[in-house]
């Protein structure tokens, strides 16, 4: 395993900000992640865990060692006729393990197409898109815990998720990182087509030669790229923050002086569409600096060239100013800022 000093991570984070780690390791394998971790605790450096750099913000010097986790391998662990078993390792592209579930006829995350990043980082916020969340299929994960290296595998119960929630953003933050995720998918299709205009998108398409499942999953993906910006192209982090979740009374305030509100019933409250206070209040497609927000989803803070973090998070606390001033709302950021 070979050491990396001052270790540019520009390509490494979606948002482009030109900023190195102190340390750098590529992990090919458990035993890796282990000697990494003896390393970090030697020079007395905290341990970073990297997969796609695709929701978070790198933000000034690095003092770290940062992990790329690239444990690769997929196998079906098991089937049956109801459900198939399949088990991914932690650098795993998470939308090329979507495509290889569809074709070995394991279904359930047709949804979750072309979310980037890697297979394990999908489980710390609980990856999620068009009605579907990584909990629906989730059966287990293995994690290596950094004090003690020793391996551990969590339920999903001990996952504790959320709406882009899980354990690992709470009690057991910082405290592992994960080497492997097993999902159990369903042996026949059960399309979910219940958000937004997916129903359409797919009914408007003739299956062809293609699977329905296929069909979905391309479906997902041209309505994705067509809202959302190619990191490629212009650097951002998908939704800079999480959707509020209101109480029904403070929803009913905000309905009376703004009737068209986007909201969505949420585990007995209620789920604001953060895009839609941002382009309410004024800001979408917004620039400042080099930072703004997409003139397609204003949820999302793009890097227009050049942009720094310094440039983003303080667009970010700008956005969260105005839509407190104008709706009482708090926005509460989803990238995890190092
Ligand atoms: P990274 O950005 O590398 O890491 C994210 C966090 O996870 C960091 O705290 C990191 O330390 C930690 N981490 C990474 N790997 C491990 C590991 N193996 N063990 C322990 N900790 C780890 N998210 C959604 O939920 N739904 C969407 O629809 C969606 N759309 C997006 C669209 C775009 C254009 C972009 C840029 C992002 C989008 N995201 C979406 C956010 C992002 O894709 C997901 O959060 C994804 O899971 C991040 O994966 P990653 O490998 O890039 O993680
Ligand atoms: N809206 C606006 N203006 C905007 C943006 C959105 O009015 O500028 C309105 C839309 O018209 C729609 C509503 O807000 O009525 C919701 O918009 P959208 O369907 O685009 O979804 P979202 O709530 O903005 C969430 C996730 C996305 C996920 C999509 C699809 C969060 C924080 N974001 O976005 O996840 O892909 O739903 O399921 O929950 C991510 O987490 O990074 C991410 C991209």
């Amino acid at each position: 395993m070979r050491m990396f000093e001052n270790y540019s991570l520009e390509t490494l984070n979606t948002f482009g900000f030109k900023v190195s780690a102190r340390y750098f390791v590529e992990a090919e394998s458990v035993e890796d992640i282990r000697e990494a971790i003896a390393f970090a605790a030697r020079e007395n450096v905290p341990v970073v865990p990297l997969g796609g750099g695709s929701n978070l913000v790198l933000s000034g010097n690095q003092e770290a060692l940062f992990v790329h986790v690239n444990l690769r391998g997929k196998e079906v662990v098991s089937r049956d006729g109801e459900t198939v078993c399949v088990k991914a390792g932690a650098g795993e592209n998470w939308h090329e393990f979507v495509r290889w579930t569809l074709a070995e006829q394991a279904f359930g995350f047709e949804n979750l197409s072309l979310i980037p990043g890697n297979v394990g980082a999908a489980p710390i916020q609980n990856i999620g898109a068009y009605g579907v969340e990584i909990k629906d299929h989730f059966q287990s994960l293995e994690a290596l815990d950094i004090q003690t290296g020793e391996l551990k595998s969590f339920s999903l119960d001990e996952c504790q998720f959320g709406y882009r929630d899980s354990v690992f953003k709470n009690a057991a933050r910082d405290h592992f990182i994960i080497t492997s995720v097993t999902f159990s998918l369903d042996a026949e299709l059960s399309p979910r087509l219940d958000y937004g205009r997916l129903r359409q998108e797919v009914e408007q398409r003739s299956q062809g030669s293609q699977s329905e499942a296929f069909v979905i999953s391309e479906a997902v993906c041209d309505i994705r790229m067509e809202k959302l910006p190619d990191p490629m192209v212009l650097g951002n982090a998908g939704s800079f923050f999480k959707n509020p979740v209101v109480d029904e009374s403070v929803l009913s305030k905000l309905q009376r002086d703004f009737p068209d509100i986007v909201a969505y019933p949420f585990e007995g409250r209620w789920k604001l569409a953060a895009g839609w206070l941002i382009d309410r209040a004024g800001l979408k497609g917004f620039r400042q600096g080099a930072a703004g927000t997409y003139n397609k989803q204003a949820l999302v803070l793009v890097n227009h060239g050049g942009a720094g973090p310094d440039d983003v998070l303080g667009l970010a606390k700008h956005i969260q100013s105005v839509v407190f001033d104008r709706f009482g709302v708090e926005l509460e950021m989803e990238p995890r800022v190092y």
